[in-house]
This record gives C-alpha cells, sequence and structure tokens, in this order.
C-alpha cells in the first residue's frame, strides 16, 4: 500500500499567531556567491496522467554550490548569529568583505547534527565566513555523506546511535567543549531561537516560487505536499501560504518508518517514534518533531501522509525519465502526490482536501542524488527493502 497511513486533522484547531514572512533573507540569499533562483519546473506530463491542471516543482538540486535547500537556512541562522555578536549589520558586496567583517570576532565553531544536508551545509557557510564546523552524525550514514562533510572541512563525530542521538550528542558536546555555537535545524523547550532562523530561511524558496508562477500563471497554488524529517521546511511552508494564501492546504509528507510528526498530530502531543530509522527517505530518519515548528505545523497542516520506500524510488523513476536528477528525500513530495492523485480508494480525503483536475499542485524537490549508491539501485530497481545504511 503505498500511501500507508493518512490522517486529517480536526476542523477546528486552535490557531497560532505567527509573524508574516518577510523578504530579508532572500535579499541577503541575492548577495551569496553564486546565488540564482533555483528553476519552478512545470511537471506537465505528470499533471496530464495524474489528472491535475498543473504541477508546479521547485527544483532544489542546485542550490548555492550545494545539492539542496538546507543551505538557505543555514546560511541565514548563521548570519544572523555573527552579526548579533558583531552587534552591527557589515557593509558587504562581496564574501571576502563578510569574512573581513567577521574575522574580528573571537571565533566560532559551530556545532550540529545531521542526516545529511544541514551538516553539510552549516560546514560549508562555516568554511564561507572563516569559521570552524562539528558535525554529529548516526550510525551507519552513508559513506558518500561523510566524504561530502568533509570535503566541506567538517570535523565529523559519529555517534553510536540515531539521529536523534546525535542531536541530543550535539547539545551536549557543545555544552562540554564550551565557546560552541550550537545549529540546529531542530529544537527543544528552551532552545529555540537558532531553529526559528533556519525556518526564516528556507522562506527564499516560496518568496521565488511566488514571484516565478506571477509571471506564468494567474492561479495561486491550490496544494503544497511537503516532505517532513524533523518539520523545519513544513513550517515554513505553512508559514508563508498562513500569512500570504490562507486557502492553500499544505500536507505533510513522511517515511512510514519515521512518521514522527503523523504520529503526534494523532496524540495532539508531541511523541517520539523510536528507531532504527532505515527509510531510503533518508533525511526525513528522525523520530522527534522540533518544538518549536511543531504548534505551527499542529495549527496549519491540512493533512499528514506516510508513505513506503518503494513510492518515493517511483517518483525517483518519473522524475529521471522526465529529465531531473532528484534523490529519494528530494522526490518524497512528488512520490506523496502520485499516489494520492492517482489513488482511487482516498476519494473522500480528496473531496475533503479540495483535491481534483482543477488543482494547482506545488511540490519541492528538495536534494539531488545525494547518495549516489542508493539513487543508482532506486534506478535500477523497481522497488527496493529496507535500507541497510
Ligand atoms: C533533502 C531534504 N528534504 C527535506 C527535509 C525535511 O526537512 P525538515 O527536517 O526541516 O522537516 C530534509 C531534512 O534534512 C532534507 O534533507
Amino acid at each position: 500500500m503505498p500511501i500507508e497511513r493518512f490522517f486529517l486533522p480536526p476542523a477546528n484547531r486552535t490557531a497560532v499567531e505567527l509573524a508574516p514572512p518577510n523578504r530579508r533573507p532572500l535579499e541577503f540569499h541575492r548577495r551569496m556567491p553564486g546565488y540564482v533562483a533555483t528553476p519552478l519546473v512545470a511537471l506537465d506530463g505528470l499533471a496530464t496522467s495524474l489528472g491535475a491542471r498543473r504541477i508546479w516543482g521547485k527544483n532544489e538540486t542546485s542550490r548555492l554550490g550545494l545539492p539542496s535547500f538546507k543551505v538557505l537556512g543555514a546560511s541565514w541562522a548563521i548570519y544572523s548569529v555573527a552579526i548579533e555578536r558583531l552587534g552591527r549589520e557589515p557593509e558587504w558586496q562581496t564574501i571576502s568583505q563578510l569574512r573581513e567583517a567577521f574575522a574580528t570576532l573571537d571565533p566560532i565553531t559551530l556545532v550540529t547534527a545531521t542526516d545529511g544536508n544541514h551538516g553539510r551545509a552549516v560546514a560549508h557557510i562555516a568554511k564561507s565566513f572563516g569559521f570552524r564546523a562539528e558535525v554529529l552524525v548516526q550510525q551507519g550514514m552513508a559513506k558518500a555523506r561523510i566524504d561530502a562533510l568533509r570535503a566541506e572541512g567538517a570535523h565529523v563525530i559519529q555517534v553510536d546511535g540515531s539521529y536523534d542521538d546525535a542531536v541530543d550528542e550535539s547539545a551536549a558536546h557543545a555544552e562540554k567543549e564550551g565557546g560552541r555555537v550550537l545549529l540546529s535545524d531542530t529544537s527543544w523547550e528552551g532552545n529555540t531561537k537558532v531553529c526559528d532562523l533556519i525556518v526564516r530561511g528556507y522562506s527564499t524558496m516560496f518568496f521565488e516560487i511566488e514571484d516565478a508562477i506571477s509571471e506564468v500563471d494567474s492561479e495561486p497554488i491550490d496544494i503544497v505536499f511537503v516532505q517532513m524529517g524533523v518539520g523545519s521546511l513544513a513550517a515554513a511552508a505553512v508559514a508563508h501560504y498562513g500569512a500570504f494564501h490562507p486557502r492553500t492546504k499544505v500536507i505533510g509528507v513522511e517515511p512510514d518508518s519515521a512518521a514522527c510528526l503523523f504520529e503526534s498530530a494523532k496524540a495532539g502531543k508531541i511523541v517520539k517514534v523510536p528507531g532504527p530509522h532505515l527509510s531510503v527517505m533518508a533525511g526525513l530518519n528522525c523520530g522527534l518533531a522540533s518544538f518549536a515548528t511543531w504548534p505551527m505545523l499542529q495549527a496549519g497542516l491540512s493533512a499528514y501522509l506516510t508513505l513506503d520506500d518503494a513510492s518515493a524510488v517511483r517518483a525517483v523513476r518519473a522524475l529521471s525519465k522526465s529529465g531531473l536528477a532528484v534523490g529519494e528525500t528530494g522526490a518524497s513530495g512528488i512520490a506523496a502526490a502520485m499516489e494520492l492523485l492517482g489513488d482511487e480508494a482516498r476519494t473522500l480525503e480528496k473531496e475533503s482536501l479540495g483535491i481534483g483536475e482543477h488543482s494547482n499542485v506545488l511540490v519541492l524537490l528538495t536534494e539531488g542524488p545525494t547518495d549516489p549508491a542508493s539513487y543508482g539501485e532506486a534506478l535500477s530497481r523497481p522497488t527496493v527493502g529496507p535500507k541497510s545504511g
């Protein structure tokens, strides 16, 4: 069964007051070397075969020199932390001017846990700004992802446990060593500030989508499928559409084996889903929702669904046929769209979300093939079993 579980939250949920996103992160990103607005692709073949008016794919497989959107959040958060330490926003046009301004600070060492993309982004920006990065990773992380972290100059620390254990150890490590800045893309009670900045950094993607669509189509997006690990990306989607297009429905997508937000939504409180989390959608292998973003998702998501690995693999293959090389995590949003739109047994759910042939759908292609071995396997086999690590 491709869509394993589906949850429609009750309509009478408590609203959460959200500060509307602003364009400051976008303006900052525009000044970063190599910035271009990533392409918004019309996936017309898929739209026709699935019976939707439009399917837009925001292609984040190459962003500021990295193969995932994650650098948008890491860069804005690191920049914000550094200017706070400096006590002012320096004048800069080039990255070397920015590095010079930051060189006046006491040395900064950033610490984070990662399931791949966020840590790589932190290490990449640390290198550009002249800071150090220490990145904690779970046991069994794909070698290609560890090599990519080291290639960015990160000091990689392997943890005996899951991604969630790596998050706990990153906080303990930062405290024990002292003088560290914890740059976590998830949050817990008492530690939400950096995660909030990361969510704001992701807003760049949604403003770019807004600008690109307004040039070619008069109709707004009806449905957004957004993949969820700890929920920070989904929080950025909810914040954007909640503020600017409240009729747009945001649907959260998780691997069935790591569905911490799905379980939390059903329980009405944050629930931990114990590992091991071995989905091929490696960026979503998280067992605990981010504390800061959970209330936003609880109030703002229109539905939650969980997928098996085979549906992510089908989506990888479909995108590859359309000429797009997208990794399994990156393809999970379109995987959910393919499974839901094509599923006749879900007619009631689709009706209640207003999904039909008039629908304008947005999916986020959030990463390229960051683990080439797993990607190659996805292309060569129609279905896969559980990931071995
Ligand atoms: C490629 C990719 N897409 C989506 C996500 C989900 O983001 P979040 O953990 O903020 O829910 C991740 C998380 O690492 C990711 O790496």
